[in-house]
């Protein structure tokens, strides 16, 4: 058997598949977003092992047997996120997540040391990524950074719990803006001019290859004992749910509805638009790459709106009462309009201080105006994503949905008729990274090649796009895309 875990933002799930990839069990765990200032977000990394290994613990109880089985691990893990540890393995300080904003004027600053910056690094700095979050470590905690010896992603932390090694994936530490992404290595003028050394730097590996191993220590505390289990490099969560759903040849694509709203395009070659905010990343396979957009706010926006108007966790009776609201076109027509950069945005303008709005209100708007707005704001900034993805000629020839929201059939809808591309839902869409995982673990113990174990799964249903509602938002889109302007 093998196991996935992916380490998430809000939990930690594992999950235990044969080798026909037959899902045995599934275990997860939540963990805390702390939240201490404006525009910050951290975690605990104590609390992803502790999560993990919960999740393990409910893999045990439900399938005690398949469980002593295990061939292999894999990890998959939030990206971006820095965790910093001493020269002891002790963590310093908490981990900075991928969705904190405050290290805006450190993305600048890099821009500046480093002049060729895009061209090294294929990518444009965001307060997302890590780099720029360690240069806020050095100018705000000094003394903490005089102390780190190792940054590691998220999953790579749990993989040291798990192993003791320093080792990370290629997919992940794209994302770090540390790595040449066309060369696959660490570029030690990007490190150089961020303030870092090669030697904080994890050993990097393929997805699919075998990174570490199991530590006896942690072998037995899962009553693994007498054999050695090897962990795959793993990726992060957008490439190891591509490598779940299969998109792992040129023009698979996928569009995720999470907390953020990602649209992921595999690729044979490095993509590469910094000044559209494109993210150019390595695939968790070798000689893959994918091009990658990414909103902040996508479900989580739709939540949002539920907890304000006493929907609370119901956002298919939200989502349902937009649906009612919008049957009648001229209602549609008149709806607010909504920009959802509840966290800021990345694409397509790279700004951790943009707000969101409602534009357009008026008395008879009722909580499925309101919803409507934000299905279709949330459209259209993912739209904006696509026509940067169609300007690198890395648009998606394929597209699955994947990711919480994509329960709604109304919204996969929108999202067709909006984005102009046919969306398929897969069989399974919610199982994601951690699926992923158990594939890169399933290549690592040589259970199969890419071409068995990446298949594509079934599709249960197909979203086609509908030209005339595609022509009668086309408008609102031309309204939405006045809505934003920088601050300042
Ligand atoms: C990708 C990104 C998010 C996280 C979510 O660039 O920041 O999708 O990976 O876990």
């Amino acid at each position: 058997t093998f196991l996935g875990i992916d380490v998430g933002t809000s939990s930690v799930k594992a999950i235990l598949v044969d080798e026909n990839q037959r899902l045995i069990a599934e275990g997860s765990a939540s963990v805390e977003v702390m939240r201490p200032r404006p525009m910050w977000s951290e975690q605990n990394p104590e609390d992803w092992w502790n999560a993990a290994h919960a999740a393990v613990g409910r893999i045990r109880e439900l399938a005690a047997s398949d469980f002593l089985e295990l061939q292999a691990i894999g990890l998959s893990g939030q990206q971006h996120s820095a965790t910093l540890l001493d020269g002891h393995g002790s963590v310093l300080r908490p981990a900075i997540l991928w969705n904190d904003g405050r290290c805006g004027r450190e993305c600048a600053e890099l821009l500046e040391r480093i002049p060729d910056f895009f061209a090294r690094a294929s990518n444009t700095t965001m307060p997302g990524f890590t780099a720029p979050k360690l240069l806020w470590v050095a100018r705000h905690e000094p003394e903490l950074f005089a102390k780190v010896a190792k940054v590691l992603l998220p999953k790579d932390y749990l993989r040291y719990r798990l192993s003791g090694d320093y080792v990370s994936d290629r997919s992940d530490s794209a994302g770090t803006l540390w790595l040449d992404i066309g060369r696959r290595e660490w570029d030690d003028v990007l490190l150089q001019g961020g303030g870092m050394k090669h030697s904080q730097m994890p050993d990097l590996v393929e997805g699919s290859e075998v990174s570490a191993f199991l530590s006896t220590e942690v072998a037995a505390l899962w009553g693994l004992t007498g054999r050695k289990i090897p962990i795959a490099g793993g990726g992060g969560d957008n490439a190891s749910s591509a490598v779940g759903i299969g998109a792992v040849s040129p023009g698979d694509g996928f569009l995720s509805l999470g907390t953020s709203g990602v649209l992921f395009v595999s690729t044979d070659r490095l993509v590469s638009l910094p000044e559209r905010t494109l993210h150019g990343f390595c695939h968790a396979l070798p000689q893959r790459w994918h091009g990658m957009v990414v909103a902040l706010s996508a479900a989580s926006a739709l939540s949002w709106l539920g907890a304000l108007t006493g929907h609370g966790h119901d956002v298919a009776g939200l989502i349902e009462k937009a649906k009612i609201f919008a049957s009648d076109p001229a209602r549609r027509d008149a709806a607010p309009l909504f920009l959802p950069y509840l966290a800021g945005e990345r694409t397509p303008h790279n700004d951790p201080n943009a707000t969101a709005k409602f534009d357009g209100l008026r008395a008879e708007h009722d909580a499925g105006a309101l919803a409507y707005a934000v299905l279709e704001g949330v459209a259209f900034a993912l739209a904006d994503g696509l026509d940067v993805l169609k300007a690198a000629s890395a648009a998606p020839r394929t597209c699955m949905l994947v990711g919480g929201g994509s329960r709604s059939a109304y919204w996969n809808g929108l999202l067709a008729d909006v984005l102009d591309v046919s969306l398929d839902l897969p069989e399974g869409a919610e199982i994601g990274a951690a699926f992923g995982a158990a594939r890169l673990a399933m290549l690592a113990g040589g259970a199969g090649t890419i071409e068995t174990v990446c298949r594509k799964p079934a599709i249960r249903a197909r979203f086609e796009p509908d030209r005339d509602n595609a022509a009668a938002l086309a408008g609102r889109r031309e309204r939405y895309v006045h809505m934003y302007s920088p601050a300042g």
